[in-house]
């Protein structure tokens, strides 16, 4: 048996869900989610409860992924409608800062473009600022980012009127690069009675076949692949109010290698967009020593259940893939190890220094 290795993926969209809501999910859970889905590092959104929008809520969250993750990290700043000059000093200590222009899970909404002013003019030309934006939102933020002059990574595109708004930015020369989901190229809305209403409950909502052969079809206006792992429990999912989101750490490498054995990309477009674009656009450090183990052969069919989340279901059960992880070494220890993941809380590092 031939293993694969490939860099460490970094993933630069994982919900958390620490502080707060701990059961759907932690920084130990989410971490050993991770690098059983190939992950040694990942970025967290900051729609935590409390969300972290300063200097105190930042500390805190570091503070649980100092004494809990298990791989490297860094931790998102959410703006909220006070934001200005003192949460931008934040900056070197963050991932990036996330902007909800969209309405989404938790309270972090900008919804009048008003507040969008300060943020886009204050944070620093060199950090990453990412935005939820869907549809005519997504064309105002590019507006913004134009007004005033800086880059903007835009999060999970799912639409095919999105994918060719940035690709026009992007052939007008436009500093903007955005990510896709694993969940936004292998479903579509025709898959919902399959997963369940409350299940399928998403944000950005699945789109048609159209997007989603759109999204396929601009893969190189693609930047970065993201899993956007949102965990919500069972419970909540199958509610009268199911929360939107699904958890994705363990099944994104899997399903793109799969593409890669089907030859809709090439496995050098997947290490692209899940190790070096990542680090180019969120200039993060090498990880030395650091790699990833895979049996390109095995098959296997995605199981309801055995999964390292606390969220312990996928939307894509029974889906056959090609492509097992096999082994992780994170610094020249080996993290994962046949299903076993064997890094211990407090083991994983600040991508930040902090
Ligand atoms: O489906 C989603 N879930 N989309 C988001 O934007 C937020 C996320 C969450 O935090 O649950
Ligand atoms: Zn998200």
């Amino acid at each position: 048996m031939a293993l694969l290795r490939l860099p460490g993926l970094i993933d630069p969209h994982v919900h958390v869900r620490e502080p707060g809501a701990t059961y759907k999910e932690d920084w130990s859970t989410a971490t050993a989610a991770a690098l059983a889905g190939g992950f040694t590092a990942i970025l967290a959104m900051p729609n935590t409860q409390p969300p972290v929008t300063d200097e105190t809520t930042l500390e805190a969250a570091l503070q649980l992924a100092r004494e809990k993750a298990r791989c490297d990290y860094a931790q998102y700043l959410g703006a909220t409608a006070h934001f200005g000059p003192r949460e931008a000093a934040l900056a070197p200590r963050t991932a990036g800062l996330k902007l909800y222009l969209s309405r989404t899970f938790g309270p972090l909404w900008l919804v009048s473009t008003e507040t969008w002013h300060h943020p886009f003019r204050l944070w620093p030309q060199e950090a990453p600022l990412v935005v939820h934006a869907e549809r005519v939102t997504l064309a105002a933020a590019l507006f913004f980012a134009r007004l005033y002059r800086r880059p903007i990574h835009v999060a999970h595109v799912a639409y095919r009127e999105e994918i060719l708004l940035i690709r026009g930015a992007k052939e007008r020369g436009w500093p903007v690069t955005c990510e896709v989901t694993p969940h936004h190229l292998f479903l579509t809305q025709e898959d919902i009675p399959r997963i369940g209403e409350g299940r399928a409950e998403v944000r950005p909502k699945l789109g048609l076949p159209q997007d989603r052969a759109a999204l396929w079809e601009n893969l190189e206006v693609v930047d970065v692949f993201a899993t956007d792992h949102a965990p919500h429990a069972v419970q909540e999912k199958d509610s009268p109010q199911p929360p939107p989101g699904y958890p994705g750490l363990e099944t994104a490498l899997p399903l793109l290698l799969t593409a890669v054995q089907e030859g809709r990309l090439t496995l050098d477009d997947l290490v692209q967009r899940m190790h070096h674009r990542v680090r180019a656009i969120w200039r993060l450090p090498e990880q030395g020593e650091t790699w990833v183990e895979v049996d390109p052969q095995a098959r296997w069919e995605i199981p309801a259940h055995g999964w390292h989340t606390r969220a312990d279901w996928t939307p894509f059960v029974g889906m056959k893939v090609q492509g097992r992880v096999k082994r992780v070494v994170l610094r020249g220890k080996a993290v994962y190890q046949d299903g076993r993941v064997l890094a211990p809380p407090g083991s994983g590092r600040s991508l930040r220094g902090v």
